[in-house]
This record gives structure tokens, C-alpha cells and sequence, in this order.
């Protein structure tokens, strides 16, 4: 286990933080706030320590002025300064003379945002190549850093990675939680186990469908993942995505032989049609046509899959089944979320796309745990490792887990 920041001491001390505060904005005004409610447990107790409290975060992909322009942090630091009720300040610098002038004047329990780490990646892409020059100027800021920015601890940037080669670095309490109940909850979960899987590219989840395939009882597929396997078995999937790329389709064989008892596949669909985009037809899986495109599951599948969910104690969810954000292909999702919430297993939701989702039918409250990860809840399953942890010591003491 990693070196928790409640084993350090932080008391009275200057601590660089690391946050993911990439959360969705539209025309100014942020959509979702979970990912800055979720720091709040680490920045109050880094408050009641008396720190100085420097926060970092990355904020979009900065390839260029435009960018920079859209992403800055100010909006967040605002938002941040709304729910604790005390002054965040904003530093338009992240780099450079003037934050460690600011830094310098900085008192304890005061909070100081400086500006997108990405910013330094215009034109070098200095945080996103881990520059050493970058990672140990941010490293001098403080004299403990903390990273609870477990959204993005599958990077390996200066600001996550970087910095905890040059300082005494821990985990923070986001970090500690997410870890804690994606090993708890699906790396040793309560059989029975079910894994549904959707989402568009099979490639992207070929790593964590082999993680998990051993580990589950049940698979049960949708979207371009259930398609490829499909299409791998012979069915015509029409003009559907699927993968093309004849290493990952081999691979899917392989898994489609050895796991045929455990994999789940779609037996019908709601197709739309490349040519006509107010086309909407109920299609069994063998009667697709070559124009048509795979765009949800259909009712048998769903009543196929209830069994397997009404049997379980633990289901993982990632990805969707369907375009849910058309209503005309959303019924599989909303569907399936509905059995899932009124089933008696321990529920989990991670991986971007399948926590809007749930969010979007309004069923937040009902899972057991949704990952505030993306990419990094899917790296971490698959191969039980984040890489912006790697220069992070670690600590006999057993990681904190959540009760149930
Ligand atoms: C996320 O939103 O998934 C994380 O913040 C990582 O963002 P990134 O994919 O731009 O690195």
C-alpha cells in the first residue's frame, strides 16, 4: 500500500496538492462539480493541519492559445471558493518568479490555485512529457505533496508523476477511497460476479475484458464491443462499428472459445440506418441488413441479461449498451439501469461514459459505488497499477476502506 497522507506529517506544513478538477463546462458554468466536491475531505483535513494548501490540476488538452483561453482554472478555483466558504486564490501563473513570491507570502489554512498544469504544455509539452525542470519547480513549492488526483494518476506527467520524485509525497483521501473500493468491490468481489461491458471501441477495453474475464461469472456485452464479437462469430453487423484491426479480433475469438460459457451476447437490437437518420427499427440480431447500424440492445437481450443480474451479488458496470444520448436508442440503457437498481446485488459504475449515464437517468444514489474515473479506473482494473503512483513509497498499514 502506498504511503496514506493521514501517516504523514503534514502539521503547520506547505503541501502541494494534486487534483483532477477536469470537470464539464458549458458556455462558462460547470455541469458536474462531484470531481471538486470530492477533494473536499482532503483539503478540510489539510486545513485543520494548518497547512499552506497549493493546489495543482489539469484542466482539458491545451494545444493551443484558444485552448488556454477556454481552460482556465479560474472558474474552478470559484467554485472551490463557493463550497469550502473561504478564500481560494488564484494564481494566473503556474510557473516561474512570481508563484513562489506568491507561495512565499502564502499563511497557514490558506488555499492558492495556480493556473492548468497544461498550460506549460504550450509549445513543449512540458507537463505532459514529464519535464524534470517542471516537476522539481512545483515540487519546491511545498515540502509535502499530496496526490489525490486519481481521475488522472494513469498519466504520467510532471504534475502527477513528476513532482513525487523530488519531495515526500502520499496519497490523499479520494485516492485512498477509489483504490480502496475498486479492489474491495470488483478485484475481489462477491460471487456471483457480472460484468456488463459497453461502450464503443472494443480496443480501448480488450485490457480490462481480459483482466476481468477470469474473475467474473458472467460478461455481458453491448455497443461496439458486443458488436465486434458478433462480427467475430460470423453475424452480419451491417455498417455498425466494429473493430477492424485483425489482432484484436483474433484475440476476441480466443476469448469468445474459452469463455463461451460465461460471455453474454446481444440476440436483438434498435438499428438506425446510414442513409436515413429518422430510421428506427426493431431487428433480431441474424436479420440485420447491410445498411443498418447496431445503435441499442432490444427486449430479449434485456430479459437474456436479467438472469444473470438477477443472480448476482456483485455487478461492475462500464460503458453503455446503447446511444442513450438519442432517446430513440436510450431504452436499453435506461432498462438495464433500472434492473440493476432494483436488483439485490452490490452495484458498481466506473469508467467515464457509464457514470454519466447513470447520472443522466438519475440513479446516482442507488449504486453501492461510482469511480470518479475514467481512463484510470478502467488502467487500474486492468492491470491493478497507476503509474503516477509508481515514485510513491509504500507503507505496511492496510488501505482504509468505506463500510458498506
Ligand atoms: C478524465 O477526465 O478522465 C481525467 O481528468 C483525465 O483527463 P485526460 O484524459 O485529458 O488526461
Amino acid at each position: 500500500m502506498k504511503l496514506c497522507l493521514q501517516n504523514v506529517n503534514v502539521r503547520n506544513k506547505r503541501v502541494i496538492l494534486r487534483v483532477d478538477y477536469n470537470v464539464p463546462v458549458q458556455d462558462g458554468v460547470i455541469l458536474d462539480d462531484s470531481k471538486i466536491k470530492e477533494t473536499l475531505e482532503t483539503i478540510g483535513y489539510l486545513l485543520s493541519e494548518n497547512c499552506k494548501v497549493i493546489i495543482l490540476s489539469h484542466f482539458g488538452k491545451i494545444r493551443n492559445e484558444y485552448d488556454k483561453q477556454k481552460y482556465s482554472l479560474n472558474i474552478v478555483a470559484e467554485r472551490l471558493k463557493e463550497l469550502l466558504g473561504r478564500e481560494v486564490y488564484f494564481s494566473k501563473e503556474n510557473f516561474g518568479e512570481a508563484v513562489v513570491e506568491r507561495v512565499n507570502v502564502l499563511k497557514p489554512g490558506e488555499i492558492l490555485m495556480l493556473e492548468n498544469t497544461r498550460f506549460m504544455d504550450l509549445p513543449n509539452k512540458l507537463e505532459s512529457k514529464c519535464d524534470p525542470q517542471l516537476s522539481m519547480f512545483w515540487a519546491s513549492l511545498g515540502e509535502v505533496f499530496v496526490n489525490d488526483a486519481f481521475g488522472t494518476a494513469h498519466r504520467r506527467h510532471a504534475s502527477t508523476y513528476g513532482i513525487s520524485n523530488y519531495v515526500e509525497s502520499c496519497i490523499g483521501f479520494l485516492m485512498q477511497k477509489e483504490i480502496g473500493m475498486l479492489n474491495r468491490l470488483v478485484l475481489h468481489p462477491i460471487h456471483p460476479f457480472t460484468v456488463i461491458m459497453g461502450g464503443a471501441k472494443i480496443d480501448d477495453k480488450i485490457k480490462l475484458i481480459e483482466a476481468l474475464l477470469p474473475k467474473c461469472d458472467h460478461l455481458l456485452c453491448g455497443g461496439g464491443i458486443a458488436n465486434t464479437c458478433l462480427s467475430a462469430l460470423g453475424f452480419n453487423t451491417g455498417e455498425s462499428l466494429i473493430c477492424t484491426n485483425p489482432e484484436i479480433i483474433e484475440k476476441v475469438k480466443q476469448m469468445l472459445l474459452k469463455y463461451k460459457d460465461k460471455i453474454m451476447l446481444p440476440l436483438d437490437a434498435i438499428v438506425g440506418n446510414t442513409y436515413d437518420k429518422n430510421y428506427v427499427k426493431y431487428k433480431l440480431i441474424q436479420d440485420i441488413d447491410q445498411n443498418e447500424v447496431i445503435l441499442d440492445i432490444g427486449t430479449k437481450t434485456l430479459q437474456k441479461y436479467k438472469y444473470a443480474i438477477d443472480a448476482s451479488e456483485t455487478i461492475f458496470l462500464n460503458g453503455t449498451v446503447g446511444m442513450y444520448e438519442n432517446v430513440k436508442f436510450a431504452n436499453g440503457t435506461k432498462e438495464l439501469l433500472t434492473m440493476l437498481t432494483n436488483s439485490k446485488a452490490i452495484i458498481v459504475a466506473g469508467g467515464g461514459d457509464a457514470a454519466s449515464s447513470v447520472h443522466n437517468f438519475g440513479f446516482g444514489n442507488k449504486f453501492t459505488y461510482i469511480s470518479s474515473g475514467g481512463g484510470a479506473t478502467l488502467e487500474y482494473l486492468a492491470t491493478g497499477k497507476l503509474v503516477a503512483l509508481e515514485a510513491i513509497e509504500e507503507e505496511d498499514s492496510q488501505i482504509e476502506t468505506l463500510d458498506m
